[in-house]
């Protein structure tokens, strides 16, 4: 059974396996490149990484719209369920690894900040280690370099998503070293060309990955599909 991961821009994806589609860090009504709106979605699962606006911007509309289960670190579930009343939230906590219909979710450190849009606390950002029929998927999120990525690349990563945006996350360069400790099959770029801010250069990106790593580089156009 294929996995298709299609780029809804900037950090957001959609994860297509069998029955089940997976939505991380839904931002689509207010962002300048996604392809779709909100009310286009139907999820069944919505991974959260943090509590920026640009990550939990639609989350709350379409997990009420659809039932899909919000997975989160505890505090944004718990956010989520008493500020927005979604009905089913899963919260976790870094290092943590969860069963669910479609295959597992371990949740991975990342270095960034967490404030949620109303003030709230968020707890601390996180990535994704997901294993879906038998493929695992890292998304790094939002997040500089740590040298931990070694670790979580031991675990066998098929695919890694990386922030290359820069300035709120790592840049080209260090997503460069990042791949080098992750050592993925695949890898693709995701967090930048949103905004003027975190401009970059996807084909340049990509070449160096393919002079200086073993990884092979996906520059997908917000839309696109990659599949495993
Ligand atoms: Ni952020
Ligand atoms: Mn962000």
């Amino acid at each position: 059974m294929a996995i298709d991961l299609k780029w809804l821009g900037h950090g957001t994806w959609l994860i297509n396996s069998g029955e089940h589609s997976i939505l991380l860090d839904p931002f689509l009504d207010d962002s300048p490149t996604a392809p779709v709106k909100a009310a286009d979605i139907n999820a069944t699962h919505i991974l959260v990484s943090h509590g920026h606006f640009d990550h939990v911007a639609d989350v709350a509309p379409i997990a009420n719209r659809t039932g899909a289960t919000v997975v989160a670190i505890y505090e944004i579930a718990e956010w989520f369920s008493n500020q927005h009343k979604v009905e089913n939230t899963l919260g976790m906590n870094l290092g943590g690894t969860i069963q669910l219909p479609f295959g597992s979710v371990k949740m991975t450190p990342a270095l960034h900040s967490s404030q949620l849009p109303d003030g709230s606390y968020g707890g601390a950002p996180a990535g994704f280690l997901l294993t879906l029929n038998g493929s695992r998927i890292y998304f790094a999120c939002d997040t500089a370099l740590f040298s931990d990525m070694q670790l979580i690349g031991k675990e066998g990563i098929d695919l890694a998503v990386l922030p290359i945006g820069d300035h709120f996350t790592m840049g080209p360069e260090d997503s460069l070293t990042a791949i080098k400790l992750i050592s993925p099959k695949q890898v693709a770029p995701a967090h930048y060309n949103t905004w003027p801010p975190i401009e970059q250069d996807g084909a340049a990106w990509a070449k160096r990955v393919q002079e200086e790593t073993t990884a092979i580089p996906h520059v997908l156009t917000p839309g696109d599909t990659i599949q495993l």
